[in-house]
């Protein structure tokens, strides 16, 4: 018997295209509606903050499309990353389960978001852009943005969270060494920001309001457009590269997963790892095989598990369209817990559209949970992993142990989107018992979602 540990690609094996799972959706997702006139978005619409490139990205049906050469040769770097065999897991377990993890971390930005950083930065170069504004909820986005940026001679200004500025210096820091302006959000640069600190000078922030401050400034120039880490098609669809190879890597390793898992934030990694099976599956054939699909969530920010579908806006100060998602209202503040990656108030229109299709599953952990899980994983497996990413093995272990008591050895792959080196803050607040399992205020969650926008059936 076979006690591989690595399955790992060569650089020529990496996929040369991005999958999207627009073609093989039997109902498309809704549209993007402009919240003046409540009609469809158009292309036009979008240009002042995104290249014409990615806009068609956006909303394109295109099954495949490819991924360009400079691309691929910044990838070559550290893609394909490795899928492992989690063989020390399931030893501490006792579970008669396979468990497999897909790592991210190996980017050297630390997770996934480079996949989608360093295109994006790639298709603003080429449109002529110098400049791209973002937020950044855990410091990974900006980190990866900050080093695309690096790579392809383009400024990046990132506003991060509050509490994760101050909770995370490191992360500036590296953002900082990779050439990336970083300011606290919510920020006296904006609008956006100055009214918010008007009302209370030490709001702890959120993704909603470092998103409406990144937009407010690139809508203001022409050679500044936005860039965004999560949520938008075309965001997923550049995270497919995980998927893709993880199919190939599965096939290997001569197995095929009965559940796939992965954390969800704003949606992409999960969909990075998820779409190219639900896809499989879509397609029918002899790879059709009908796999569960999870995502998890924090129980602290539960938009998949708590969130109404509907149309909303993206950010806090409404400057983005409406896009119908699983939302807990633009205004909602979660509170400040560690995994600040997951800390948004609205799901992916396209995970959001796949769960309504009863394509995938949701549940929700509290932080004190995943952190208990990620301390089990490290211990066992070595790698440390992000906050965020904990939530992932959380779901991993609830499966393996389900499998444990129920006698049946499944297959389960997960998306390891990062590692924690940068959070060990949040490990030692672990160990000293300092973590809480903080929930969020139910009457400021219906305050939030009873401004949702009033939408024509
Ligand atoms: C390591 C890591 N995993 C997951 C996420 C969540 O984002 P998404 O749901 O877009 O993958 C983040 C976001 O910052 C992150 O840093």
């Amino acid at each position: 018997m076979s006690d591989t540990i690595k399955y790992l690609l060569s650089e020529d094996q990496m996929p040369k295209d991005w999958y999207n799972l627009a073609a093989d959706l039997p109902v498309p997702a809704p549209a993007v509606l402009h919240p003046g006139t409540m009609q469809p978005v158009g292309p036009d619409d979008l240009s002042p903050l995104f290249p014409m490139s990615l806009i068609m990205q956006e909303v394109s049906t295109e099954r495949r499309i490819e991924i360009p050469e400079p691309v691929r040769q910044v990838f070559r770097q550290w893609r394909p990353s490795p899928l492992f065999r989690a063989r020390a897991l399931e030893k501490a377990l006792g579970t008669p389960a396979k468990i497999y993890y897909k790592y991210e971390g190996v980017s050297p930005a630390g997770s996934h978001k480079p996949n989608t950083a360093i295109p994006q930065a790639f298709y603003n170069v080429e449109a002529g852009i110098r400049k791209l504004t973002t937020e950044t909820g855990a410091g990974q986005w900006g980190s990866s943005l900050a080093f695309a940026g690096s790579l392809f001679g383009i400024e990046v200004q990132v506003f991060q969270v509050r509490v994760s500025y101050d909770q995370k210096p490191y992360r500036r820091a590296l953002m900082e060494t990779y050439g990336a302006t970083c300011v606290p959000s919510p920020s006296p640069l904006t609008q956006a920001g100055r009214a918010i600190l008007a009302q209370r000078p030490d709001h702890p922030g959120s993704l909603g309001i470092a998103i409406s401050e990144a937009v407010e400034l690139a809508a203001q120039r022409d050679d500044t457009k936005y860039a965004l880490g999560s949520v938008l098609n075309h965001v997923l669809l550049h995270q497919t590269i995980i998927g893709e190879e993880a199919i190939l890597q599965m096939a290997m390793a001569g197995d095929d997963p009965d559940v796939v898992i992965g954390c969800t934030g704003g949606g992409s990694n999960f969909a990075g790892i998820a779409f190219p099976f639900i896809g499989m599956q879509l397609r029918g054939g002899p790879n059709a095989k009908k796999r569960r699909i999870v995502a998890v969530e924090p129980a602290a920010c539960p938009s998949l598990t708590r969130g109404q579908y509907a149309y909303d806006f993206g950010d806090t100060a409404h400057l983005t369209p409406l896009t119908k998602m699983h939302t807990l209202g633009s205004t909602f503040t979660p509170p400040g817990f560690h995994a600040g990656g997951l800390r948004y108030h609205g799901m992916a229109p396209m995970v959001s559209h796949v769960k309504e299709l009863g394509l995938i599953e949701a549940v929700a952990y509290h932080q004190i949970g995943c952190f208990e899980a990620g301390v089990t994983f490290a211990r066992a497996e070595g790698i440390v992993p992000a906050p965020e990413s904990n939530h992932a093995v959380k779901g991993a272990i609830e499966e393996a142990l389900r499998c444990k008591r129920e006698g049946k050895a499944e297959t389960i792959l997960f998306n390891l989107s990062g590692h924690g080196h940068f959070d060990m803050m949040a490990y030692t607040d672990y160990f000293a018992g300092k973590l809480q399992d903080l929930t969020y205020d139910e009457g400021e969650l219906a305050q939030a979602l009873s401004g949702l926008p009033a939408v024509p059936a």
